[in-house]
């Protein structure tokens, strides 16, 4: 058995000198494919760094609180006010806009929303997430006893340039405070 595979072994040893050190094998062609493999080599290269990079455009995910501090509560205005919300836990790239309360899509994907409205001593809330001016859903909470807590969340497609922000209607109110009762936030799910 041992002789067998240490013949076996010669053998296949034998044949990979002789290819070797055969006359017969090109060095300029065995080079020219060598060349070939390093230009295919750096193309991936520059292709993984594209990617790469493309991927980091796709991380987009934000939260922010209504106020940065105190506490307050914003209406009753004689007119919609978009919230602008300025408590801002996180804005992985960069795609909302604390000045304005808006979120503008930097890809084309998949996107989930979510907003939570506070109202307080009694008064009247109504808060709408809105997509380039259209309504997208809502909350609504009249005249509660005391206070009361709302939450809608959507699922959207969105183009690059997309505009997401939430409005509170005219004449009611919504409640902040340190606690952050009020809040929007969003994320891309996947790209498109
Ligand atoms: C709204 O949420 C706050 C915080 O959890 C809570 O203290 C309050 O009781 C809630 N209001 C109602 C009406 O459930």
């Amino acid at each position: 058995m041992g002789v067998v595979l240490l013949v076996l072994l010669l053998c296949a040893g034998s044949s990979i000198a002789r290819d070797v050190l055969s006359p017969t094998v090109d060095i300029i062609a065995e080079l020219e494919k060598l060349k070939h493999m390093d230009e295919r080599i750096q193309k991936l290269e520059e292709t993984l760094t594209k990617v790469l990079s493309e991927n980091e455009d796709k991380k987009v995910a934000f939260s922010a609180g209504l106020l940065a501090f105190g506490t307050e509560k914003i209406g009753p205005i004689g007119d919609t006010k978009t919230l602008e919300y300025k408590k801002v836990f996180s804005n992985v790239g960069n795609a909302y806009d604390s000045n304005t309360g808006i979120f503008t899509a930097p890809v084309k994907g998949v996107y989930y929303f979510r907003f939570y409205g506070h109202c307080h001593g009694g008064t009247t809330m109504a808060v709408s997430l809105l997509k380039n001016g259209q309504n997208q859903c809502s909350v609504h909470s009249a005249r509660p006893a005391s206070n009361s807590n709302a939450s809608n969340g959507v699922v959207l497609t969105l183009e690059i340039g997309d505009q997401i922000y939430t409005v509170l209607w005219r004449n009611t109110w919504v409640y902040d405070d340190p606690a952050s009762y009020t809040s929007f936030s969003g994320f891309l799910i996947f790209p498109l």
